[in-house]
């Protein structure tokens, strides 16, 4: 049986824990492990992707393997053939499979059927190899992740539920803050023992009091667009300025998954200012997922 990563509830906290340590030692020395030697990773993409499709496709080849980077569209799986046979058929010439797509039923289904791991590369619901790279920076940044606050200010969306999943099971304090209607309540499950906790509120300055990092996200998630003017208006005054870092710890510093649109979630000033990891975050990603598939593909 295979070892999947569909939302990051898989993972233990030791195992967690050692995840990071090797990635940080990957980022220290990129090319000195290639576990993925003479072998492919099949990525495949159902919606737009800059960070992510770069991060795997360097990082598997970093890893001494071969990127093989599928639009959904061009595969038969456009013209109707199942998730099951698409599942078999990539198991046969590949060390694992990453999917970027809408429904998490779609990568559960292909997990199901798949007899190498399979990686969520982003859902609806989910998107745990953000998390990895978000756990990453904070605990570059801190030193440690045990009872580090953490505050989420915006869409209780698949970044928010990651966050949320994996912080907790790090040890982490999260305060995600939302409007009403755009609140995780009621659709996060964390894993049982996790280590950490959540709060759910409203007050985004409740949820930023004394914590170290302040995290957002775009209003309009892909998928989301056909609400998106009654998201900017339920979301407006969930943003990162200098304001709301003014009311987190001292040093507090700002995370975005990214694309951000400055002005909406976050002021340019934040953005671009020094007063955040966003852009260590953006790299962090290609060493805490090759350290993911390192876990994965290891007998
Ligand atoms: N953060 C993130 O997943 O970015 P992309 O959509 O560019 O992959
Ligand atoms: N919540 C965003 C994340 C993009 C990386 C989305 O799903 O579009």
């Amino acid at each position: 049986m295979p070892r999947h990563f569909l939302t990051g509830a898989e993972l233990s906290r030791d195992e967690l824990d050692a995840l990071l340590d090797r990635a940080l030692q990957m980022k220290r020395e990129p090319l000195a492990a290639t576990p993925l030697s003479g072998r492919a990773v099949a990525l495949i993409f159902e919606k737009p992707s800059t960070r992510t499709r770069v991060s795997f496709e360097v990082g598997v080849r970093e890893l001494g393997g071969q990127p093989v980077v599928l639009r959904s569209d061009e595969m038969q799986l456009s013209r109707g053939e199942p998730l099951r046979d698409t599942a078999l058929v990539l198991s046969r010439h590949v060390a694992a499979i990453g999917v970027r797509t809408g429904e998490d039923r779609i990568v559960e289904e292909l997990a199901r059927h798949s007899s190498v791991p399979l990686v969520n590369m982003l859902t609806a619901g989910h998107h745990p190899c953000q998390a990895l790279a978000d756990l990453l920076t904070v605990r570059e940044a801190c030193g440690t992740l045990d009872g580090v606050r953490v505050a989420y200010v915006g869409d209780g969306n698949n970044v928010a539920r990651s966050l949320a999943v994996l912080g907790a099971i790090a040890g982490l304090e999260i305060a995600i803050a939302s409007p009403p209607g755009y609140s995780l309540e009621g659709s996060l499950e964390l894993p049982e023992g996790a280590a950490g906790s959540v709060t759910l509120t409203e007050d985004a300055r409740e949820a930023v009091r004394g914590a170290q990092a302040v995290y957002t996200d775009v209003w309009v998630s892909m998928g989301d667009e056909a609400t998106a003017d009654q998201r900017r208006a339920a979301l407006s005054s969930y943003r990162i300025d200098d304001a709301l870092l003014d009311a987190a710890a001292p040093d507090a510093f700002a995370l975005h998954d990214l694309p951000a649109h400055p002005g909406e979630e976050i002021t340019a000033e934040v953005l671009y200012g020094e007063r955040q990891r966003i852009w260590d975050q953006a790299e962090n990603r290609r060493h805490a997922q090759k350290a993911l598939l390192e876990l994965l593909v290891s007998p």
